[in-house]
C-alpha cells in the first residue's frame, strides 16, 4: 500500500510537470482527485489493509491528497496566466494604425447661405420672426395695399387652396403678421419657404426668401441703403457697392430695385452682368402709408423700410450655378463642391 501511495505521488507529479493546457489539467484532476479518481480509489482499498495500520495509511492517503491538491492549483494558475496572456496578445489593438472615418455631411448650399444672410441681418440687430407657409388672401395680398382686383396678383403665380387661402408666393406677409405681437421699433428678418406656379431654369415652385422690415420713427431710405450696403459687402465681399434703381411694388412707395457691382469684374462688365457691371439682386422699398396702417400704426408718427431676397438666387449669383434644379436635385458630388 505504501508502495502504492508513492507510486501514485510520482506519476501524478510527472504528469503534473508535462501538463499544457487548462484542459489536460482539468482532465488531470479528474484523474488523480476525481470522485472516482486514483486517490479515491486508495481510500476505498482501506478496508484491505490490516486493521492495526489502517489509521496510519489512511492518513498517508489524506497527505497525499493535501499535497496534491496545491500543486494542482499551482499549475493552474499558472497556467490561466500563460492563457491569458497568449489572449492578450491575438486580440490586441494596434492603436496607431488608421481609423476608418465616417463619411461627413456638409449643410446644403441655401442653409449655408441662408445662415449667412441670417447672420449678416442679426448683426445688425435683426430678430428672426417665421410666418406660416399656409396663409390667407388677407396677409398675402390685402393687407400688403393688394387688393382683390389689382393687377400686381399677377406678379405671382399664387397657388390657391381655397378662394381666401392659399400657399403663400413670398414671405412678405411676414411683415403684417410679425406687427401683430412686436411693437416699434420693429426690426424683423423672415425666412422661408415660398411657393409659384412657375417653373424653368432661374425658377422653381418651391424657393426661399428672406424678408427684412424695420419699423420706427424716422426711418429713411438711407437707412434702408445702410442695411444693403453691409449685406451686399459681407455676402459678395468688401468693395461691392449697391445701387437702387426706382421700381414698383404695391407694399412699398418709393419702391426700388437693388443692384450689386459686378464681383466677378468689379464693374468693367463681363459675361455674369452681362456688360452693365451690375447685378440685380433683390427688391426693396419704403413701407407704404396703407401697410404702416395695416400693421396697426399711425404712418405719421412711423416710417420702415422692407425688402424681400431670393436665397436661391443669391446661392446662384455666389456660386455661378447655371440652372436652379441643381440645388434641388441633391447630387452628392455637386453637395460635396460646398465642403467648407
Ligand atoms: N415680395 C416681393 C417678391 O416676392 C419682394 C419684395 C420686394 C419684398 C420689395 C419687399 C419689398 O419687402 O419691399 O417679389
Amino acid at each position: 500500500m505504501l508502495e502504492k501511495i508513492n507510486q501514485l505521488k510520482q506519476s501524478a507529479m510527472a504528469s503534473l510537470s508535462e501538463v499544457k493546457t487548462q484542459k489536460e489539467l482539468a482532465e488531470l484532476k479528474v484523474r488523480f482527485l476525481g470522485k472516482t479518481g486514483e486517490v479515491t480509489n486508495l481510500l476505498k482499498g482501506l478496508k484491505d489493509v490490516p486493521k492495526e495500520s489502517r489509521a496510519e495509511v489512511g492518513k498517508l492517503v489524506n497527505d497525499l491528497r493535501q499535497e496534491l491538491e496545491p500543486a494542482f492549483n499551482e499549475v493552474e494558475s499558472r497556467l490561466a496566466a500563460a492563457e491569458l496572456l497568449v489572449r492578450y496578445e491575438n486580440e490586441a489593438i494596434d492603436v496607431t494604425m488608421p481609423g476608418k472615418k465616417p463619411a461627413r455631411g456638409t449643410l446644403h448650399p441655401l442653409t449655408q447661405i441662408k445662415n449667412e444672410i441670417i447672420s449678416v441681418f442679426e448683426g445688425m440687430g435683426f430678430e428672426i420672426f417665421e410666418g406660416p407657409e399656409i396663409d390667407t388672401d388677407y396677409y398675402t395680398f390685402q393687407a400688403l395695399n393688394i387688393p382683390k382686383d389689382h393687377p400686381a396678383r399677377d406678379m405671382q403665380d399664387t397657388f390657391y387652396i381655397t378662394e381666401n387661402i392659399l400657399l403663400r408666393p413670398h414671405t412678405s406677409p411676414g411683415q403684417i403678421r410679425c406687427t401683430e405681437t412686436h411693437k416699434p421699433p420693429v426690426k424683423v428678418l423672415s425666412p422661408g419657404k415660398v411657393y409659384r406656379s412657375d417653373d424653368d431654369a432661374t425658377h422653381s415652385p418651391m424657393f426661399q426668401q428672406v424678408e427684412g422690415l424695420v419699423i420706427d420713427k424716422n426711418i429713411t431710405l438711407c437707412d434702408l441703403k445702410g442695411a444693403l450696403d453691409e449685406f451686399a459687402c459681407k455676402i459678395f465681399g468688401n468693395d461691392t457697392k449697391t445701387r437702387f434703381r426706382p421700381s414698383y411694388f404695391p407694399f412699398t412707395e418709393p419702391s426700388v430695385e437693388v443692384d450689386v457691382s459686378c464681383y466677378k469684374c468689379k464693374g468693367a462688365g463681363c459675361n455674369l452682368c452681362k456688360g452693365s457691371g451690375w447685378i440685380e439682386v433683390l427688391g426693396a422699398g419704403m413701407v407704404h402709408r396703407n401697410v404702416i396702417e395695416n400693421c396697426g400704426l399711425d404712418p405719421n408718427e412711423y416710417s420702415g423700410f422692407a425688402f424681400g431676397v431670393g436665397v436661391e438666387r443669391i446661392a446662384m449669383l455666389k456660386y455661378g450655378i447655371p440652372n436652379m434644379k441643381m440645388l434641388f436635385e441633391n447630387d452628392v458630388r455637386f453637395l460635396k463642391e460646398f465642403d467648407k
